[in-house]
């Protein structure tokens, strides 16, 4: 391990971290709209055998990459493949999770917004068109989205442990337990049954190849994979963790929330008798009026459901962008020679940037088009359609094909002293060597295509 350099104090605080960067919008927006318009319960299966067979296998080979060599996602590559094409690798895995950093900050933003409106003035039926009326706005958006990438630089810039660490031990169970007590709320919610019928009513006939490609996209983005943050965040792990079983913790925590996610929001839609809609829509749009005013009985519980409901967005989104921001930080820090404040000021400087006119594509700059998209949706297009699945494509085939296998079974064993990891060494090999690059390949001439 280089000197001086940090690590989690233990494999579950690894986890947290690794959760804290997978849960996030994609869980609470997406996840649930996308089960309901793709099959149910039929989209679930699809999404369950996605994320175990194909993105955890992935995510292996990113935390494979990273806890060999305990460095950033430059170094990592420098140090397996020196004077190599794959700096390359190394290099746009730095530069893809700023750009997802950037716009996603501009989300993170408005729901920093959302959350001061839910405890302040509260929601009434005016609500849809605020939200038309907010992001078109100049300052206010841009006031937000500074004050968002504030936060996640002040965590990451305090360090690994007593930064990272520390915010994600505290925020992942609050998150867990938010999202229970919503679920639990709305659940109670007269009518509420047909929105749990929309997430499990198994429809087969919906599932297409472009929604099975769709499930595994949402998945790559659900799990961060492809953009170096695993990687990143592996490489903090101890040689004695287990890199299988912190794995398969975080698809699981991943899923798990995913899930909780839809039972809470999905019943809440139903019961106020709203067609569920697509995209940030639902969240800024549909619910806060939902949550802000279904309980007649007891006003003030729906009017706090609605502050905890934005609480929850607001946290999801910060353990998520602090992974990003990690990214790029220990990239200044470990091979330009900065310090983390520095750093940290750096990377603050350039998504903040970018994020401004991430920002203004909505009101301002809306007449910019780049390929016939808004700055905004060509940054979400750009990585969650290429990046992230091209990024993935490449890690896997390093590891399947370029690392010495040796050197694969001794992370995936920590030198044959995992029992367990020896016995699974084979099946998961396969994966990542044949299976994932096959799949990532078809998804990635999908997606072209389309
Ligand atoms: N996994 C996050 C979500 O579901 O919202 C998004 C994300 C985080 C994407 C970190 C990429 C990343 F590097």
């Amino acid at each position: 391990m280089a000197k001086g350099r940090e690590h989690f104090g233990s494999g579950a605080a690894a986890v947290m971290a690794m959760a804290g960067s997978a849960i996030g919008l994609g869980n609470i927006w997406r996840f649930p709209y996308m089960v309901g318009q793709n099959g149910g319960a039929a989209f679930i299966i699809v999404y369950l055998l996605a994320a175990f067979f194909l993105s955890l296998p992935i995510l292996l080979s990113e935390s494979i990459v990273g806890r060999a060599t305990h460095a950033n996602t430059f170094g990592a590559m420098e140090k397996l493949a020196p004077g190599t094409r794959w700096k390359w690798l190394g290099f746009l895995t730095v530069i893809s999770p700023l750009i997802i950093l950037s716009y996603y900050s501009v989300v993170g933003g408005w729901s920093i917004e959302y959350l001061i409106k839910a405890a302040g003035s509260g929601f009434n039926e005016e609500v849809s068109s605020l939200f038309g009326e907010f992001i078109v706005k100049p300052w206010a958006p841009l006031i937000c989205h500074t004050l968002f990438l504030l936060l996640t630089v002040a965590v990451v810039s305090a360090g690994v442990k007593s930064g990272i660490e520390r915010f994600n031990r505290v925020s992942l169970p609050l998150l867990f337990i938010l999202i229970v007590v919503i679920m639990v709320y709305s659940l109670t919610l007269p009518g509420a049954y047909a929105g749990v019928s929309y997430l499990l009513k198994p429809d087969f006939s919906k599932i297409t190849p472009s929604v099975v490609a769709a499930a595994m996209g949402q998945s790559f983005f659900s799990l961060s994979l492809g953009v170096g943050t695993i990687l990143t965040y592996s490489s903090y792990m101890k040689h004695s963790e287990n890199l299988f079983s912190s794995g398969l913790g975080t698809a699981a925590f991943d899923l798990l929330f995913a899930l909780i996610a839809g039972f809470a929001i999905m019943p809440a839609v139903f019961a106020a008798g709203i067609e569920p809609g697509a995209g940030p829509g639902l969240i800024f749009e549909t619910l806060p009026y939902i949550f802000a005013n279904m309980g007649a009985a007891a006003p003030w519980l729906s009017r706090t459901v609605s502050i905890l409901f934005f609480l929850t967005i607001v946290i999801a989104a910060l353990t998520s962008s602090i992974s990003m921001c990690e990214v790029g930080v220990a990239y200044l820090v470990e091979e330009r020679g900065q310090s983390r404040r520095k750093a940290s000021l750096l990377v603050f400087a350039g998504t903040w940037l970018l994020g401004a006119l991430c920002s203004l594509s909505f009101g301002p700059l809306s007449g910019v088009h780049l390929f016939g998209r808004t700055i905004f949706d060509f940054c979400d297009h750009l990585t969650s359609d290429y990046l992230m699945t091209f990024g993935s494509l490449l890690f896997v085939l390093f590891v399947g094909w370029k690392m010495p296998r040796m050197t694969v079974w001794n992370e995936f064993t920590n030198g044959g002293s995992l029992p367990g990891n020896r016995r699974l060494f084979g099946p998961v090999w396969f994966l990542i060597r044949y299976v994932a690059p096959l799949v990532i390949l078809t998804i990635f001439v999908t997606n072209l295509v389309s």
